[in-house]
């Protein structure tokens, strides 16, 4: 089976693993509420599940058993909703005014603004819901938890947006980009490629430290791409609009460093991830499916 096979089977299973939590995040009795029907219009209008897949493959990677695999779909399920909200928000006119996601009008477009802002806060808190839930069931996974909140705040995915919106129409040094770039795409990444190991195992070792730069490596793979496809790509592939980093005066590894620029930034990342995959195989870990998301997040066009 080659790399490009083997991630089309990792996305179909993530798929039937992942979507049947993802339709019923929210209680049966609350689907009439507007608010709930505007968070479930952007949760199920579709999105690569990039996320929940690398936690599929970290839970695999480890052949943790039914119960934490199972555990792991609820933090998947939390840290989707967690992504979608994001999502909801940056579409917004305030924020990055886009009117296309996940190949559908986006969630303002559909029902409003008002309505918009609240379908974001809800999928938010009902992750916080979700992972207080395991909490307590689970006392033992309080960490993982606590590391998603963390990792979703201004520490990361927020610090990120706000790096973002405060360096529009500015020139930034490429230092800054990396840490906008990290926080605001690598901090949930770093989400996925990590809890299913924090069920495992400790979070100070020496393998979970090689998870963390692995997953860095994948989520500066992830934005560079999704920086460069919004020059070469089209609406109808991406299923949001293209061309809206230099219409909104972004700044981007395009924007800054020009495409080649930035493809040789890419194919850096990529060279130090297939190092780390390398490493963590001598960790004991099988990181096949790993260095197979590496040619995927390399060569991906949408
Ligand atoms: C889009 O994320 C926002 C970025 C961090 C680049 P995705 O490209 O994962 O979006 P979906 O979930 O597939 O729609
Ligand atoms: C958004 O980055 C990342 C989020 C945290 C939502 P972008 O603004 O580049 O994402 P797209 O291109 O609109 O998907
Ligand atoms: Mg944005
Ligand atoms: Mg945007
Ligand atoms: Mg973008």
């Amino acid at each position: 089976m080659d790399n490009k096979e083997l991630i089309n089977i990792l996305s179909d299973n993530t798929l039937s693993w992942i979507t049947p939590q993802l339709e019923k995040a929210f209680p049966e009795e609350l689907s009439e509420d507007i608010t709930v029907k505007a968070a479930m219009y952007s949760v199920m209008a579709g999105g690569k599940r990039i996320r929940p897949m690398m936690m599929y493959m970290t839970s695999r990677m480890l052949s943790l058993d039914e119960a934490k695999h199972d555990i792991t779909a609820r933090f998947a399920l939390a840290l989707e909703l967690i992504h979608t909200y994001s999502l909801i928000h940056d579409d917004l006119p305030a924020m990055d005014n886009d009117d296309l996601r996940r190949g559908k009008p986006t969630c303002h477009k559909a029902f409003g603004e008002g309505i918009a802002v609240l379908a974001g806060d809800a999928l938010m808190n009902r992750a916080y819901e979700i992972l207080f839930g395991i909490v307590e069931e689970h006392p033992e996974y309080a960490f993982a938890a606590s590391n998603m909140a963390r990792l979703a705040g201004i520490k990361g995915m927020i610090g990120g947006q706000s790096i973002d919106i405060a360096s529009t129409d500015k020139l930034i040094s490429l230092e800054k980009l990396y840490e906008l770039q990290e926080k605001k795409t690598g901090a949930l990444i770093e989400c996925a490629v990590t809890t299913p190991y924090y069920l495992a195992g400790s979070a100070a070792d020496d393998t979970a430290q090689k998870l963390i730069k692995l997953a860095s490596c994948l989520g500066l793979m992830f934005q560079i791409k999704d920086d460069i496809l919004d020059v070469t790509s089209s609406a109808e592939v991406m299923g949001k609009n293209t061309g809206k980093d230099e219409r909104d005066d972004k700044s981007t590894f395009v924007t800054l460093l020009g495409l080649e620029g930035a493809g040789e930034k890419l194919k850096e990342e990529y060279d130090s991830a297939v190092r780390l995959c390398n490493e963590l195989k001598t960790n004991g870990l099988d990181t096949s499916d790993y260095i197979a998301l590496c040619d995927y997040l390399y060569s991906r066009d949408r």
